[in-house]
């Protein structure tokens, strides 16, 4: 069956406003919503004010759930909101006020996990005045348009994700050896591809710190330009939510961000199921290797670079090919 979809963007994105995701896909409704996302990336459903009991179930559909436990909701619902247990607005003392932060950077749910997930079904509880849209960027047109060079340079290769690197560009650190062993990074190929529009895409997040095999900052550098490239403008689409939306979006295909609104102000609730992948992208870190999280040592020497000591596999010069800008 066909769905009737309307485009918001002309690279991805659809509307739908046809469907209840509240009652059971028909077979042929579910595959042509799974062909639709691997067409779109990000499909928004409207009028689909649910509960979480529907919003599980109409999950359940596309695979199962990233395991979620929070109180007072069924396992499998994550509420991203402003506020706490009490219905209070967060401020600057509860660690959920920063931890939200990390939302306003451009990531992609789930890359520290080694199976990462496939789908997130974010849907619309409490609407701020002051907007707080979510903004999608597709990453096949991005790798589409990125040079042949730099399409030959990605094309295998694997880089680390963490929370930890996200909180780091959030200006966190001194993080204690617990939290490091329990965000190990996790290791994902940067170039994936949709296996039905055969279209490559690139796997992008904050969450990244490192390229196996390279220097942190050079890593740094390469993944910082990759970035600036997939997020301009022609590549993204900012939905201003609408009581009653369900926005779903391909994690293997799009990357994401939260607009600032008035946070000390205005409450916002959505509440989110993210569906489990089958499989990790690439094989994963040697068990015990230390993880480069910084460079150590300082910028004193002119020939050589202190620091970059940290134990790595096969390190390799990219200098020759690696270009740094200086303007
Ligand atoms: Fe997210």
């Amino acid at each position: 069956m066909s769905l009737n979809i309307t485009p918001v963007h002309p690279h991805f994105g659809g509307e739908i406003i046809d469907i209840d995701l509240r009652k059971p896909l028909e077979a042929d409704e579910l595959e042509a919503v799974c062909r639709a996302m691997d067409r779109y990336g990000v499909l928004v459903f409207r009028n689909q004010a649910m509960t979480d009991e529907e919003h599980v179930a109409a999950s359940r559909q596309f695979g199962d759930l990233i395991e979620t436990k929070t109180a007072g909701h069924p396992e499998g619902i994550t509420v991203i909101s402003n506020v706490d247990e009490h219905g209070q607005i967060l401020t600057r003392d509860a660690p959920r006020y920063w931890q939200n932060l990390g939302a306003r950077l451009w990531h992609t749910d789930g890359t520290f996990r080694t199976t990462s997930p496939t789908y997130s079904l974010l849907a619309a509880h409490v609407l701020p005045p002051s907007r707080g849209q979510t903004e999608f960027a597709f990453m096949p047109a991005a790798y589409d348009a990125l040079d042949a060079t730099t399409k030959a340079l990605v094309e295998d290769m694997v880089v680390e994700h963490s929370l930890l690197y996200l909180w780091m560009r959030l200006g966190f650190g001194h993080f204690t050896a617990q939290q490091q062993r329990d965000h190990s990074p996790a290791r994902h190929r940067l170039v994936l591809q949709n296996t039905f529009t055969e279209r490559r895409s690139l796997y992008l997040s904050m969450h990244i710190g490192s390229i196996v095999g390279w220097t942190l900052p050079e890593s740094r550098c390469f993944i910082d330009d990759l970035l600036a490239h997939a997020t301009q403008t022609e590549f993204c689409y900012t939905h201003d939510w609408r009581p009653g939306d369900l926005v779903m979006w391909d994690n293997r295909q799009t990357m994401h961000r939260g607009r600032p609104y008035a946070n000390a102000q205005d409450v916002r609730i959505l509440h989110r199921t993210t569906i489990k992948g089958s499989a990790p992208t690439a094989a994963q870190r040697p068990a015990g290797a230390p993880v480069p999280w910084q460079v150590s040592g300082v910028l004193s020497r002119t020939n050589s670079f202190p620091g970059i000591d940290s134990p790595r596999e096969e390190m390799t010069d990219h200098s020759a090919r690696f270009c740094i800008a200086s303007t």
